[in-house]
């Protein structure tokens, strides 16, 4: 048998800005190597989470450990063995995927023919070998945010924090880094923590599921144990039954009477 190593747990985490309740007494476990989705609305507390779990934002109460190391006292620690693609990342555009990857390795102390290597290794799951040296202002929205997905994982972290990465991206766009996603799970031990509103995204690539709203965790399992337990067709009903967002198409149309 072998043993279940935790890289997430939380007790009790809660986060208030002034009289908001961003996060309110959140209980988790993430087990290594596995693929988290952190589903929930706009608002319900998913992205004050992840500034907390990877060491950005102070909780206002509770206790949480990444990788074994406290969220409230050994923030560097985090930082060094965890990945973060932000909401809203920059990138410089009058580089070419190959210098930009270069220039994030150069920040996280990697250098010569380790950085070289893993570059022509994640240019390769990329599908990027052709594209390399084009400036990434010359990338579609896709290619850019698989080369931003990279950047993330790099460094070869433990576990990568995914804010987000697909909603600004078309269809096609999000299935490549669908893929990439996939891809890394299945060649590393890298464990994944996304954040996401899209349940297709989150039924096809994640494990685990946890919905959250309004700061408080209102569902965890395996997306087909959460389909089940809403009595739902598939994720995307049983996730509206859950956070009470049915669209309710008769006063969507009232407008015409
Ligand atoms: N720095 C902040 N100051 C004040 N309120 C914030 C701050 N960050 C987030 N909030 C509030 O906390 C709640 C949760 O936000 P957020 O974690 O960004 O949700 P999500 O990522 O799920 O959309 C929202 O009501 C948001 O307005
Ligand atoms: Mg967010």
């Amino acid at each position: 048998m072998t043993t279940r190593i935790v890289d997430i747990n939380t007790k009790g985490l809660s986060k208030s800005f002034g009289s908001i309740v961003a996060l309110k007494d959140l209980n988790l476990e993430v087990n290594k190597g596995s693929i988290f989705g952190y589903l929930g609305p706009n608002g319900a507390g998913k992205t004050t989470t992840v500034r907390i779990l990877s060491g950005l934002l102070k909780a206002s109460s509770g206790n949480a450990t990444v990788c074994g190391f406290n969220v409230n006292s050994q923030r560097d620690e985090i930082k060094a063995v965890t990945g973060l693609l932000p909401e809203a990342p920059g990138l410089y555009s009058k580089l070419s995927a190959v210098e930009f990857l270069e220039f994030i390795g150069a920040l996280n102390d990697l250098s010569g023919s380790t950085l070289k290597n893993r570059i022509d290794r994640l240019m390769g799951i990329l599908g990027l070998e052709g594209r390399q040296d084009d400036l990434l202002e010359s990338y579609s929205s896709g290619m850019k945010q698989k080369v931003l997905v990279a950047s993330t994982i790099l460094h070869e972290p433990r576990l990568v924090f995914l804010d987000e990465p697909t909603s600004r991206l078309d269809p096609a766009a999000s299935a490549l880094v669908k893929e990439l996603i996939l891809a890394m799970a299945k060649e590393t031990e890298t464990t994944f923590f996304i954040c996401t509103h899209m349940t297709d995204f989150a039924e096809d690539v994640c494990e685990i599921i946890g919905i959250l709203n309004e700061g408080i965790l209102t569902a965890l399992g395996a997306p087909q144990g959460i389909i089940d337990d809403a009595q739902a067709k598939d994720l995307e009903e049983a996730y509206l039954k859950i956070v009470g967002g049915e669209v309710d198409r008769e006063s969507l149309l009232s407008w015409r009477k």
